[in-house]
């Protein structure tokens, strides 16, 4: 007997999937309620870990100093980040690329200390814990898209500095912010997509058959329906 689920259930994973999005604009000005949280980072820790080591670390922000200290950290790395693009400064100025002050939770997200004791899948790519932790992240990204829950990741900041504010152990490290609220809609392509920044590739572009670069045929061109934000 199959355990697959049942298609009312299928349909609502890959609307999950598809119509998840990152999020940083439009949040309502309401917190989470009791549990939900919770319920969002448990989803993250059941995500699957290199060796189930479990590298991922959250550190919820409650003080509103500490938020505030995080949100200068971001601003100034926005402007690094645009003195780095050359002729795109102005471009990327215009986006909307945090939302640290006004989301109903800030989480960063942290990678454990001590990472080096662990070898099991990690002896010649150590980078999988940082896969791991994106595994638990887009758990929870999920999670919350089911629950109305809009998430925007934070890259844009300087991590040594917010593992200073946060006291982090020696060997840890921050791998960016989440800023967790509801919205009342999710666009229905990335805000990057729509401000003409970049756009998602077309699958057929990435994947290979038997050698790189070797176009597969089994792919459609176009995406098939379900890849819609209704699911
Ligand atoms: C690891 C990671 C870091 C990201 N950091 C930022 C960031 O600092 N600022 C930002 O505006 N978006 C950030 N994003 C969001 C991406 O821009 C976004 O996922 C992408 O444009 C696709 O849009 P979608 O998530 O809505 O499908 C990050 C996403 C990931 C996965």
């Amino acid at each position: 007997m199959s355990d697959a689920f049942s298609e009312a259930e299928q349909r609502g994973v890959y609307r999950a999937i598809y119509s998840r999005r990152d999020v940083r604009s439009r949040f309502r000005n309401e917190p989470l309620p009791e549990g939900m949280l919770e319920r969002l980072l448990r989803a993250a820790h059941a995500a699957p870990s290199v060796g189930l080591m479990q590298p991922w670390r959250f550190v919820r922000i409650r003080s509103q100093s500490t938020r505030r200290a995080i949100y200068s950290l971001v601003a100034e790395e926005r402007l690094r980040t645009a003195d780095a693009l050359g002729e795109r400064r102005e471009q990327f100025l215009d986006l909307k690329v945090e939302a640290i002050r006004e989301c109903a939770e800030l989480v960063v997200i942290g990678l454990m200390d001590r990472r080096e004791e662990h070898v099991f899948g990690r002896r010649t790519l150590p980078q999988m814990d940082v896969a791991s932790v994106g595994c638990a992240v887009e758990n929870l990204w999920l999670a919350a898209r089911a629950e109305g829950v809009g998430v925007g990741w934070v890259s844009i900041l300087d991590p040594v500095a917010v593992a200073d504010l946060l006291a982090m152990p020696k060997g840890s490290e921050v791998l960016g912010a989440l800023c967790l609220g509801f919205v009342d809609e999710f666009d229905d392509r990335p805000a990057l997509e729509k401000a003409g920044w970049a756009s998602r590739a077309p699958l057929t572009d990435l994947v290979f058959e038997d050698r790189w670069g070797q176009p597969t045929s089994d792919l459609q061109a176009a995406a098939p329906k379900a890849e819609s934000s209704s699911g």
